[in-house]
């Protein structure tokens, strides 16, 4: 059906077919017809920082930033959906064209620069569904031109405590100037010290939110020793891993498109974010779990991410190329490889090829 479809919303700005997109899937939930897409699969919980996911693939932060559609995106079978980027005030972002389409490469460039409506709009998005059930993971940021960027992920975590499922801490946004410098030893450590306690402070009114660092792949090896650290030491629940990219990958080297500015997601980002789970999983030594996003497109690639060392997954950029039965897709693929391997969960194989993978040549830059 995406087939379809496809042709015509290439035609346009890719904007303007991001937000048909959207209101197409709003139609087909509001309407019953979704629950055709979402076929029959087992069920493949598992228990990750503290909560039950009723199978391990999850929608990357940036899609619904406002948390607009989060019934609709469950209803297509995503285990669990991650909202936001959310800032403390609304904030437009930069200025169109920031969404960028590479076709050839089933990739994206994006700066759209934390365009979103803002702490109490959201809050009230998510107090109107609470009870709607699902895991639903709430990725908070900094205003662009806040005097305090440690307060706003701080008053974030303090309104957002009672409806989150979990938080994302997003320090690897590469389109806020200056926000990638949070991941810093100095930063980082002061910045979740205080998310930490904050969380600790609120919990007994609202709840326990595991809270997770979502980081850059473009960190060096030094600096992700660092990262890990310091998450290790403040006792973070768990890691994403990882963000768009600023690199360009030399396959990119003909194509025009990528001389745009932002951060690149989609397939060329796979095998280096890879890497990155892989060289985070054998430095975080089992102390907590990750998240593994970047570029997976298939059954296939999830798997392989899996055995990088992440316990569950998330994607974005896929939709755009191949659609929502993705899904789908990649649940049965794993679910059938649980089958034919003879496995009872896929937690017996995560990180099964992170030392493998850390041994390789580094994946071109
Ligand atoms: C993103 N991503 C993102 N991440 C984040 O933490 N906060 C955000 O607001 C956004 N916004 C955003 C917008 C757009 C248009 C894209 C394509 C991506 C990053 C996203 O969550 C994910 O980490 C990367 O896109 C890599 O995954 P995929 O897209 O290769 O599956």
């Amino acid at each position: 059906m995406y087939s379809l479809a496809r042709p015509f919303l290439f035609s346009l700005d890719a904007e303007r077919a991001h937000g048909l997109g959207l209101s197409a899937l709003d139609l087909a939930y509001r309407t019953g017809t979704t629950p055709l897409l979402a076929a029959r699969i087992a069920p493949m919980p598992s228990t990750v920082f503290g909560l039950t996911f009723p199978n391990p693939v999850g929608l990357a932060a940036g899609l619904d930033k406002n948390g607009e559609h989060i019934d609709a995106l469950f209803a297509l079978g995503f285990g669990f959906v991650e909202i936001g980027t959310i800032t403390p005030r609304p904030q437009a972002g930069n200025p169109q064209p920031r969404l960028f389409r590479l076709p050839a490469h089933n990739a994206i460039i994006n700066r759209m620069g934390f365009n979103n409506d803002g702490a109490e709009a959201v809050l009230r998005r998510l107090v109107a569904r609470a009870g709607g059930g699902g895991i639903v993971g709430v990725n908070v940021g900094a205003n662009k031109d806040s005097e305090d960027r440690t307060a706003d992920y701080v008053k974030l975590i303090e309104t957002f405590a009672p409806v989150a499922s979990y938080f994302t801490v997003n320090v690897s946004s590469p389109n806020t100037p200056g926000l990638r410098n949070l991941q810093q030893s100095a930063a980082l450590d002061d910045l979740l010290a205080r998310v930490i306690d904050t969380r600790e402070r609120v919990r007994r009114n609202a709840g326990d939110s595991p809270v997770l660092l979502k980081i850059a792949p473009d960190l060096s090896l030094a600096e992700l020793d660092d990262v890990v650290h310091v998450a290790r030491s403040r006792r973070v629940d768990g890691m994403i891993v990882a963000n768009t990219t600023l690199a360009r990958p030399s396959t990119l080297r003909e194509e025009n498109r990528a001389k745009e500015q932002g951060g690149l997601s989609g397939r060329p980002l796979f095998r280096l974010s890879t890497r990155m789970v892989a060289e985070t999983y054998v430095r975080v030594e089992g102390a907590f779990p990750l998240i593994g996003v970047g570029g997976i497109d298939s059954g296939g690639a999830a798997l392989t991410k899996i055995r990088a060392g992440a316990s569950l997954i998330q994607l974005y950029s896929s939709l755009v190329y191949k659609g929502v039965g993705l899904v789908d897709d990649i649940k049965r693929d794993l679910s059938s490889t649980l089958l034919r391997t003879g496995r009872d969960s896929l937690s017996e194989i995560v990180g099964a090829d992170a030392a493998t993978i850390t041994a390789e040549d580094w994946p071109v830059r």
